[in-house]
């Protein structure tokens, strides 16, 4: 295969449950070329996190292995950098300090003090944070501590970016400033990124490949799709144009059809009473205009929890609105 660069490797994940074990993951086989845009895609629960928390080296794969430039990976490190759902940023320091912390991790000895500096300016420069240098994470809004995020995840620059729902947290109109953001960063920088969504039209606009996985458990690849579509992209003019919608349906008709939501067949009725926020159904989505995806999103393990007044649930449109 040419210039394969990333390769998750026959990679199957079984947790230890009180009732036993049990089989997330089964058989994920992937290959990844450099510079390449991945977006991964799938029903709440199907095993995303676990995939990207592998490729990451937090989780150790119960079979199979990573291997990142013919080398296996074993634990977690800066030639893998990890943007959140929710911004982990360090409350007590500010935005230029927050990023600094990455780059002197990964920098020291080998960038000078004013290297560093220079390079710090950059990376929040890249994502238009500049202005705010000096801010503590509580002076800035949400979709500014991502950007931050960000700043910090490509300032260490790391062979591959890993990217869990960066933009879930955020208002539809900030989510599509941030990927044009990324769009722009990524021309310039041509980085090797896995970024989980569950918004179709994000997927689409942003991917060079779409791996659609089944739901779980035992889940894996069900299908690859791959995007076709000249870049720069415009989200504007490719509203109307067909490639990309005939790619949206047929990831919605993956979603919808072929993997309906667990949550559509088992429990709808207690879920959506105990939520107090409409699950998506085959139905629903057949009777709008598809322009949405909406699916409930837990924080995992370990991340950092949302803040009280941000939702846990995303309905995410091209018209820019935000429900
Ligand atoms: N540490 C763990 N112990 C036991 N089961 C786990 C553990 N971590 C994840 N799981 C289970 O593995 C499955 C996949 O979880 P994962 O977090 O990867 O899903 P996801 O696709 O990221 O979901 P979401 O879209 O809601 O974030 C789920 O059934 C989850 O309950
Ligand atoms: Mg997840």
């Amino acid at each position: 295969m040419p210039n394969t660069y990333l390769k998750i490797d026959h990679v199957s994940k079984t947790f230890p449950t009180p009732t036993g074990e049990f089989c997330a993951l089964d058989n994920v086989d992937l290959a990844i070329n450099q510079g390449e845009y991945i977006s991964i895609i799938g029903h709440s629960g199907c095993g995303k996190s676990t995939v990207l928390n592998v490729v990451a080296g937090l989780l150790d794969p119960s079979e199979g292995g990573v291997i990142l430039e013919n080398r296996e990976i074993s634990g977690p490190g800066p030639d893998r950098a990890v943007v959140f759902q929710h911004h982990s940023l360090m409350p007590w320091l500010s935005v230029y300090e927050n990023v600094a912390l990455a780059v002197r991790r990964v920098f020291k000895g080998k960038k000078s003090k004013a290297e560093m500096h220079d390079w710090i300016v950059h990376n929040l420069t890249l994502v238009h944070m500049d202005h705010a240098m000096e801010k503590l994470p509580s002076e800035i809004s949400g979709g500014m501590k991502q950007r931050v995020g960000i700043a910090r995840a490509l300032a260490m620059q790391p062979k591959v970016l890993l990217m869990d729902e960066p933009f879930g947290a955020l208002d539809a109109l900030t989510r599509s400033h941030m990927q044009e953001s990324l769009m722009e960063i990524q021309t310039e920088l041509n980085n090797t990124i896995i970024m989980i969504t569950h918004d179709v039209d994000e997927a689409v606009l942003l991917s060079d490949k779409i791996i659609m996985m089944t739901n779980g458990p035992s889940a894996t690849i069900g299908e690859v799709l791959e995007i076709d579509l000249p870049r720069p992209r415009n989200r504007v003019r490719l509203a109307d144009n067909p490639t990309y919608n005939h790619y949206r349906q047929q990831v919605l008709s993956f979603l919808y059809e072929r993997q309906r939501n667990p949550l559509d067949t088992k429990a709808k009725t207690e879920v959506s009473a105990e939520t107090e926020t409409p699950v998506e159904t085959e139905k629903s989505v057949e009777n709008r205009t598809p322009e949405t995806a909406v699916t409930k999103s837990e924080p995992e393990k370990g991340d950092p929890q949302p803040p009280q007044d941000q939702p846990a649930l995303k309905i995410v449109d091209r018209s820019g609105q935000a429900a």
